[in-house]
């Protein structure tokens, strides 16, 4: 009920502003051009707000064909059903679900099944539950596939599973969809882990499955490594896991490149993760993946340039509603109560003089317009990460709903655990000479992006 009401609710908004546009641009366009350009601008505008919607339900529910990896690799649906439901082990139940990070749509939840959860008459505790989620399409990101019979037959991710969070309205875990957030509880190293079988991994990188098992294991909530099966870097220097955090997927229109270390454009890094990440079945270019020294797994295995017969690629056609999907996503407004005002305020005048934040992060993006990155000498940070990636930089962080990522620490690896813990490195680095008061304003202004 509730998720019907909310669709067509959405659906009369979007189509009210979009007539709202529409009728704008009509009386100004007519003016200037006259009809005949008038339907261009009807066309494009109805097509992207077309290509938005269907943007969505890629980002939500499409696995790219990734199921051929996660179920019939890895067999990762075993593990969920447990062997009472045809598969393996004890089994994946709703609670063990949360706990590893796993997040519920309560949209897709029908009204009288959340009156039971809610008079705790379902049993969390047991994984035929956590299939019936899947059946509901309820799990974010996790796209269960049933035979005939009802059992579960493979399981597919989406790119939801790590880019998105839910508001908690019903439960902890349990809410409306918040779509582009980073899923920082999201621990996908322990849940790959659980899978029945680590030969694909084992064989990539040359190791037995136990190794990969402890290296997956190592990773902890809200980092994955995508780079693991393109270079095979497990430990940083320091001996801590390499596996970078998840960033937010939302605020990222106008901002050139992307990833921590800045691999390219949107599009681009879609494409790679979708195919040589998630598994999905689709075609690939990246020249640079070539660079053996760099890339030693990706360069011998031809990542460089998987292909794939068009009729069987399965995502490039997607990439251009997944873009202006991700464009579309504004990073979120913190709730006004969660900082500072004045001294947000303050802040904001700070940033923009003595501390010289604004010279790399610049107002309103809050990354360079141009080639968006820095050498970490620039910044003050090791290279590891950065020596990971073709420009061997770190791309200058857009820093809006920085709210809605506290949790896993600040920069790539998390290794400012908090705000004051980065404003406190750059005044060393740079030499800033903040005062007390001027740190804590920087650390409100943050807040308040
Ligand atoms: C298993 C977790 C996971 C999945 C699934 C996933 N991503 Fe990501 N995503 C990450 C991580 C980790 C990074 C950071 C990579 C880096 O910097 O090396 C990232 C980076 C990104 C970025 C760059 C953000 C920025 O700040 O520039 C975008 C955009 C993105 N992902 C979109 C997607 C899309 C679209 C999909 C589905 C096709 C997807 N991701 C699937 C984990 C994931
Ligand atoms: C020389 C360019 C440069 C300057 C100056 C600079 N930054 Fe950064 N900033 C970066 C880069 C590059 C990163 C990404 C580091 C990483 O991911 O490891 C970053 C990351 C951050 C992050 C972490 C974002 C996240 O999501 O983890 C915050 C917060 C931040 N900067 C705030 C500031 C503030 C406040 C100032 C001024 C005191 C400042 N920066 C000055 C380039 C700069």
């Amino acid at each position: 009920m509730i998720k019907k009401h909310h669709s067509i609710g959405t659906a009369l908004v979007t189509s009210a502003l979009l007539m709202a546009v529409l009728s704008t641009s009509h009386a100004e366009t007519k003016q200037m051009y006259g009809k005949k350009h008038l339907k261009v601008d009807d066309t494009n505008l109805k097509t992207a707000v077309q290509m938005i919607e269907e943007g969505k339900h890629i980002f939500r529910f499409d696995t790219f064909g990734d199921e051929s990896f996660w179920g019939g690799q890895l067999r990762l649906h075993e593990a969920i059903a447990g062997k009472d439901n045809g598969g393996v082990g004890p089994g994946v139940s709703p609670v063990m679900a949360l706990s590893l990070g796993l997040k519920v749509d309560v949209d897709a939840l029908p009204k009288k099944l959340r009156k039971k959860i809610k008079r705790g008459r379902v049993d969390l505790e047991d994984p035929a539950t956590t299939l019936a989620l899947l059946k509901l399409n309820a799990v974010i990101g996790v796209k269960g596939i049933f035979d005939p019979l009802d059992q579960l037959e493979s399981v597919g991710i989406t790119c939801a599973l790590c880019h998105s969070n839910v508001d908690d309205s019903f439960a902890p875990g349990i809410g409306h969809r918040l779509d582009g957030w980073a899923s920082r509880d999201l621990n996908i190293g322990a849940i790959i882990a659980s899978a029945p079988d680590l030969t694909p991994f084992a064989t990539l990188l040359g190791v037995d499955q136990q190794t990969v098992r402890d290296v997956l294991l190592s990773w902890g909530p809200g980092k994955f490594d995508d780079g693991l099966v393109l270079d095979g870097r497990v430990i940083k220097p320091d001996g801590s896991p390499a596996a970078p955090l998840i960033p937010p997927a939302f605020g990222l229109a106008g901002v050139n490149l992307h990833t921590w270390t800045g691999w390219g454009g949107v599009s681009h890094w879609n494409a790679l993760i979708a195919v040589l990440a998630m598994g999905g079945e689709g075609r690939f270019f990246d020249p640079r993946l070539r660079d053996s020294s760099k890339f030693p797994v990706a360069a011998a295995h031809g990542f460089d340039d998987i292909r794939i017969e068009p009729k069987m690629d399965k995502v490039t056609a997607k990439l251009p509603a997944l873009h202006l999907y991700q464009l579309s996503l504004t990073a979120p407004k913190p709730p006004e109560d969660s900082f500072d005002q004045l001294a947000a305020q303050r802040g904001e005048k700070i940033f923009n003089s003595k501390a010289q934040c604004y010279v790399c992060h610049v107002p309103p993006l809050f990354t360079e317009p141009g080639w968006n990155i820095r050498k970490p000498e620039e910044i003050g940070i090791d290279a590891f990460q950065a020596e990971r990636s073709p420009d061997s930089g770190y791309r200058t962080t857009p820093l809006k709903g920085l709210w809605t990522h506290t949790k896993g620490g600040f920069y790539h690896d998390g290794r400012f655990a908090t705000l004051s813990d980065v404003i406190e490195h750059y005044n060393e680095f740079f030499g800033l000479d903040l005062e007390d008061t001027e740190k804590n304003d920087l650390v409100e202004y943050m807040k308040s992006l």
